[in-house]
């Protein structure tokens, strides 16, 4: 409920509340925490609008605010940069502030919103507009905001910053969390304490990155914020404690080479930010979990049960026919699994990775026909999936050929290829057209059912010839992009997406929006995912994250039982040449699949708990809670070698203290019996389980000695 109260502006959401007060013409972030009732005055909260320090040569702005203009005689960062006739300097004003039915943007944004209050602020210096605009949600704790500038002046003017979400505290400490990492080890924590200084990450390659995802936790005052943006491409968040006791929060789109022409009438929208408030981090979790799923996610799949399937690349590569995938397909299906993804390889003369991006044609001599394949799988009462990186083309390819212009390069320089291939220039409106013809065509002659959409490189040689100005290039770029992801998935409206960047090095929910799911990581070493798979679920559900049970040849050797656990966090599947496995372990994979497909509902969609990180104890888990918490599943898992010989004892998380629950361990063919008991919650999540005499006393010789032990359970109230 967003409420105006004497001159404080009041967007509540069912616990929080952030509270905005008008001085003069400045707007002052007085408070944002725990929900509060409404009060006539909140003037015991503001610093009482000394916008003007008592020295002259410190820091202006020691107001809270939630916009900060250009060269306002301020050391902290700025939120907003327009330039008008060479001057760089701004002073954006408070004017007013409604309540608004809606905006527009052409970036994709929270869906199911509930009320929106828009703050409109003017430049006296160059005249344009400012509009800041917060919305609240009817089922959740999350408020959305970003910024607009708006050209209202007689000529050109250039954005150069415009940063969605700016909040300031009271403070002279912050505990930063970020979820930051490499290629093969995305969105691994970095817990940082900050004292007057200032901390920031960003991505400059044109897509999210693997090396700083945009979601980000700071604990203020004892109070735990979560943050995210809606968005795809370069970012940039940042906190910074000013030695004068304030913290400023900044997340957005990087200003890295934004130099945004706007003429008369035209507007820059910055994409949309959210936050979260709550005591405890668990909270920030389970509220982002929500949000994706009920106001980012294509409704079409939120909640929907996602296929459990069998990839091919890890078991092949490029080395396949399409009597090869089928055999795979037959082995998978005999298992029970549900879908048989083909990746990259199919298409124009691609048997390694040097060239075809962009020749979106069926290789029929190697695949024996796409649509024949398809149907052959289909056939066996499976679904079928298709690989394409459409974002990318080779230089050794008939589509380079024929339009040397679709590749992002500039005039007369030999762009920098990776992976030997080069980014479309998607500024351009004709490439747009092109992938979203001959896509659409693909997709629905094929009758898949599922798209891995790749992207396999960051982007350099940034230049567009349709462009005026190379400064709205990152901007253009996601424009068009998220118009090809529009117009593709209302084409096939019950096809899902996964996205994938060389794994995740684009795992945002600006794509989200899109495709409901993301492959986690190239790397499917179970235990280096435990890590990457931690970091991940703190700011996003675990439906959306593509999760396989690889081959067991890489290092450490863990067990199939214990790869499944791990991966049983996602959405689920197998990548390994099945027709390689013994009859022992497709029996094991039988069972696995059956297992899951029963508790997948759980699995998918169930409130995640943490139990002890990977990152600072042994022994981790998680745990899937029913709403109701009358079900529930957890995992637990020793990421040692040697938990055999330590008597650990691990407890239960989100139960009902009070009931009475049947535990049931998954049967593991690696150990002896079963293993079931009741107990009360409350025994539960206090007393713990030895988990030391479970994987001791029902241990067979083929556990290999311990090592990497884990164990699932079903928990069900029976009273
Ligand atoms: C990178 C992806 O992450 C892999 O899973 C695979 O699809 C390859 N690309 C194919 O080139």
């Amino acid at each position: 409920m967003i409420k105006f109260i004497n001159n404080y502006l009041k967007i509540d959401s069912k616990n929080n509340s952030l509270i905005i007060v008008k001085h003069d013409n400045r707007s002052e972030l007085v408070y944002y925490g725990k929900k509060l009732a409404d009060h006539n005055d909140y003037s015991y909260f503001s610093s009482g609008c000394k916008d003007k320090c008592f020295a002259s040569n410190c820091d202006y702005t020691n107001i809270r605010s939630v916009i900060a203009s250009n060269g306002e005689c301020a050391q902290k960062s700025s939120s907003v940069g327009v330039i008008k006739n060479g001057i760089f300097t701004n002073r954006f004003e408070y004017v007013s502030a409604n309540i608004v039915e809606g905006f527009d943007s052409p970036l994709p944004n929270a869906r199911n919103k509930g009320q929106t209050v828009c703050l409109e602020y003017v430049d006296v210096i160059s005249k344009a507009t400012l509009k800041q605009y917060f919305t609240v949600f009817d089922d959740c704790d999350v408020i959305a905001t970003h910024t607009e500038v708006i050209n209202t002046c007689e000529c050109p003017i250039t954005v150069n910053k415009l940063m969605s979400l700016q909040l300031d505290f009271i403070a002279l400490e912050a505990n930063v969390s970020t979820f930051d990492g490499t290629w093969v080890n995305e969105r691994t924590r970095h817990n940082t304490h900050l004292t007057g200084s200032r901390f920031e990450i960003s991505s400059a390659l044109g897509i999210t990155s693997a090396e700083h995802n945009p979601f980000m936790i700071v604990e203020i005052n004892g109070g735990v914020m979560g943050f995210n943006l809606v968005w795809s491409g370069n970012h940039k968040e940042v906190v910074e404690i000013s030695p004068f006791g304030r913290v400023r929060v900044q997340t957005g789109m990087n200003d890295y080479q934004l130099n945004y022409e706007l003429k008369p009438g035209e507007k820059l929208v910055a994409p949309e930010a959210v936050m979260v408030y709550a005591e405890k981090e668990e909270t920030v979790t389970n509220q982002m979990h929500k949000f994706i799923l009920n106001h980012i996610i294509n409704p079409n799949f939120a909640y929907k049960d996602r296929p459990v399937l069998i990839n091919n690349w890890e078991g092949t590569y490029f080395d396949f026919t399409g009597d090869k995938i089928y055999e795979i397909a037959e082995k998978a299906a005999s298992c029970g699994i549900e879908m048989l993804v083909l990746d990259d390889g199919w298409f124009g003369v691609r048997n390694s990775d040097a060239c075809s991006l962009g020749d979106w044609v069926d290789n029929v001599e190697k695949t024996g026909g796409l649509k024949n394949l398809a149907d052959r799988i289909k056939s066996l009462g499976m679904k079928f999936g298709l690989w394409v990186e459409p974002e990318m083309i080779s230089p050794k390819s008939d589509i380079f050929e024929a339009h040397p212009e679709y590749a992002q390069a500039i005039p007369g320089v030999e762009p920098i290829e990776r992976r030997w291939q080069l980014c479309m220039d998607l500024c351009n409106p004709e490439v747009l057209e092109y992938l979203s013809d001959i896509l659409i065509k693909l997709f629905k002659e094929t009758g898949v059912d599922y798209v891995k959409w790749d992207h396999n490189r960051s982007m350099s040689d940034v230049y567009s010839k349709c462009l005026d100005n190379q400064g709205k290039y990152f901007y253009n770029y996601y424009v068009n992009q998220y118009e090809l992801l529009r117009r593709i998935t209302e084409a096939c409206p019950n096809v899902l997406f996964e996205s994938c960047s060389s794994g995740g090095c684009r795992y945002d929910m600006g794509i989200q929006y899109f495709m409901p799911q993301c492959w986690g990581s190239d790397n499917t070493n179970a235990f280096c995912r435990l890590f990457i798979q931690e970091g991940t679920l703190v700011g996003y559900p675990q439906s959306t994250m593509g999760a396989h049970v690889a081959a067991a040849n890489t290092f450490p050797n863990i067990n199939i039982e214990s790869r499944f656990n791990i991966a049983a966090v996602g959405a689920f599947g197998y990548e390994f040449d099945i027709t390689k496995s013994t009859d022992s372990e497709l029996d094991i994979i039988k069972k696995q699949v059956s297992y899951y497909k029963e508790h997948r509902k759980l699995l998918q969609y169930g409130n995640y708990i943490r139990l002890g990180s990977i990152f600072d104890s042994d022994l981790t888990g998680w745990m899937l809670v029913s709403d109701d918490k009358c079900e529930a599943m957890a995992v637990v898992v020793d990421k040692t070698e040697n938990g055999r010989f330590k008597y650990q004892r691990f407890s239960f998380a989100g139960l009902d203290e009070t009931a009475l629950y049947k535990v049931s361990m998954r049967p593991q063919a690696n150990v002896d019996g079963i293993f079931e008991f009741t107990a009360y919650g409350d025994a539960l999540m206090n007393g713990g389980l030895d988990f030391y005499s479970m994987i001791n006393c029902e241990i067979k010789e083929k556990e290999e000695a311990g090592r990497f032990a884990s164990r699932m359970f079903y928990i069900k109230k029976i009273n």
